[in-house]
């Protein structure tokens, strides 16, 4: 029969990548637990309207890359193309912000986004996210970047830039969406791509944003969003410099960041690696004041960022793995039954191990021992049965001992 196989872009984790993946978990927990961030699980699957409104219909991630789907009854699902929309309502859905001024949440899991796969992007992702629902102060922008930047120095990530711009507010960008609209049609603009033809009209920053060479070429001398802020912004953003100055974070001003979700004010960065090809993006984010109004809550503003695991992985070893303590063997059909139950009081002991049920000679019983590369092979025939031991092998040294069923976790804990 023909062999069913994964869909493309989505990939199945073995050992070494979990491994990597549950570290940089485990890594994220003991971080962000210092700056007071618990942890919020969010459905995979929401109602699309929840991503239409918060991440902006006139987005590349709307309009093309959701896996959306109508249920039973006609509603408009979709898989999560990113954290941050379930967070907030599921903020707002809790009435979370009646009971607290500060919440800080985070995320780790599976996104889906139907891009072309390539190395470092696939359909399904995973991202470790946080988000910082209620300060509107710069000092709390400057504190998640520092949060963040840590977070990648635990885990051994170094050879990193961090790009900041700010993208204004909803006082000064309107203006100078319309001037950068008018700068753009003052162009050739047949030289443009086809998706900055479309994106001039309904979303002309990200025009700034467009990887084609040619688009880059002919826009390099657009207006800048940090020459239009308005006051408070600008304000807003030197504040948010001085703090990381004053933390010793270097960054670089990239007056073309603009990021492909439209929730974002003012703040926006992203952290870039030269190290693993096209997708360098290895983390982004920004404030985005008036996100949790686009839901149907209040008006609170907010900050927040998410790491692509996969990228994060390719700049990583996975951590070695812990080595089996035991590998039993049965030299005998009728001690299956014993060498189980030796396994299991081994197991009780804390020991981990695996027990070879098939019956074996001796030699093939060490092949299988060495392979396993456990600490101790445990070979288990008749004579054990008969004596209710067990035969101990280290395998680093090649002592054999024979040791009572009773002795035997304790023999192997105090050998290690
Ligand atoms: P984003 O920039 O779309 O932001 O994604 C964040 C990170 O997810 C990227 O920097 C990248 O490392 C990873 N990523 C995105 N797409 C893929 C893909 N197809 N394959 C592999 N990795 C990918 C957000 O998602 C925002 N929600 C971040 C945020 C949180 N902003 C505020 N709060």
């Amino acid at each position: 029969m023909a062999k069913i196989q994964a869909i493309k872009g989505f990939a199945d984790l073995f050992a070494d990548e979990s491994r990597l993946f549950t570290y940089l978990e485990q890594s994220a927990r003991t971080v962000f637990s210092r700056y007071a961030f618990t942890e919020l699980r969010t459905p995979l699957m929401e109602y699309t309207d929840l991503f239409c409104r918060s991440i902006g219909t006139e987005t590349d991630v709307v309009q093309k890359e959701m896996y959306t789907f109508a249920d039973s009854k006609g509603r408009s699902m979709s898989l999560r193309p990113e954290a941050t929309a379930g967070v907030m309502r599921a903020y707002v859905e809790n009435n979370v912000g009646a009971k607290e001024s500060v919440s800080k949440f985070f995320t780790t899991g599976p996104m889906f986004r139907h891009e072309r796969p390539q190395k470092g992007r696939m359909r399904q992702f995973h991202q470790i996210n946080c988000e910082c629902i209620g300060p509107k102060e710069p000092e709390a922008d400057a504190e998640m970047i520092s949060m963040l930047m840590t977070f990648l120095a635990h885990v051994g990530i170094s050879n990193i830039t961090l790009q900041l711009n700010s993208l204004g507010c909803p006082n000064c960008r309107p203006a100078y969406r319309d001037l950068l609209k008018s700068w753009l049609k003052s162009l050739d603009t047949d030289l443009l791509c086809e998706d900055c033809k479309r994106r001039m009209e309904t979303n002309p920053l990200r025009v700034l944003d467009c990887k084609n060479e040619q688009c880059k070429k002919i826009t390099s001398d657009a207006p800048l969003m940090l020459e239009h802020t308005c006051e408070e912004c600008s304000t807003h953003f030197n504040t948010v410099k001085s703090c990381l100055d004053a933390q010793g974070i270097s960054y670089e001003i990239n007056h073309r960041l603009v990021r492909g979700l439209d929730y974002y004010t003012r703040t926006a960065f992203e952290v870039v690696s030269n190290n693993i090809g096209a997708q360098g993006s290895i983390a982004g984010g920004g404030r985005y004041d008036g996100l949790v109004e686009s839901i149907g809550g209040s008006s609170v503003p907010g900050i927040g960022f998410a790491c692509g695991m996969e990228r994060l992985a390719l700049l990583l070893q996975a951590p070695e793995a812990k080595k089996l303590d035991f590998y039993i063997a049965v030299l005998d059909e009728n001690c299956r039954q014993y060498a189980f139950t030796v396994a299991q009081n081994l197991r009780k002991g804390e020991l981990c191990g695996t027990l070879g049920f098939e019956s074996r000679s001796i030699k093939s019983a060490m092949r299988q021992a060495d392979k396993s590369e456990a600490r101790y092979a445990i070979l288990i025939g008749s004579s054990e049965l008969e004596q209710n031991t067990v035969m101990i092998k280290n395998m680093e040294n090649g002592n054999q001992e024979a040791v009572s069923f009773a002795n035997a976790v304790s023999y192997i804990k105090e050998e290690k």
